[in-house]
């Protein structure tokens, strides 16, 4: 069965407590269950890791990154700063999708900039959960 690897960033733990008005009230034990609903449904078997530290999130993508069908990441605050994970994210060659939460083109002037866009196929931003959901319905349609 192939593999896809879903990452999320530092304070994603948090979902659920965290600021609910624009996070939601789910946790990210809900998350980790839609997504593997769905990835189960398309076929996929599920990588599932969230750290609070880049290094973390680097070692884990380049660990179970390679083989797998594609990378479906929220960096979190990551997405705006860091270029060790753009370029993680650019050595792994793999079809990438980034995801938030919220739409980040809404909000502060300074998350409207994604860094680690540049290495994804595309990002999904402002659909709660679904994003996570539709990301995969992508990756899943780069397999045929
Ligand atoms: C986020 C948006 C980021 O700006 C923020 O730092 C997060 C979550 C989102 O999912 O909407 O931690 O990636």
């Amino acid at each position: 069965m192939k593999r896809v690897v879903i990452v999320n960033g530092p304070n994603l733990n948090l979902l659920g407590k965290r600021e609910p008005h624009i996070y939601g009230t789910r946790s990210q034990e809900d998350l980790k269950q839609v997504v593997q609903d769905r990835a189960g449904k398309l076929g996929f078997e599920v990588s599932f890791f969230q750290s609070n530290h880049e290094g973390e999130l680097i070692d884990f993508l380049q660990k179970e990154g390679p083989g797998s069908a594609g990378i479906v990441i929220n960096p979190g605050a990551l997405s705006h700063y860091s270029l060790a994970l753009y370029d993680c994210l650019q050595a792994l060659a793999l079809p990438v999708v980034e995801v938030h939460l919220s739409n980040i083109h809404a909000r502060e002037e300074f998350r409207s900039r994604s860094v680690t866009a540049r290495a994804a196929r595309g990002v999904i931003t402002g659909l709660g959960f679904a994003g996570y959901e539709l990301a995969l319905e992508f990756l899943a349609t780069e397999q045929k």
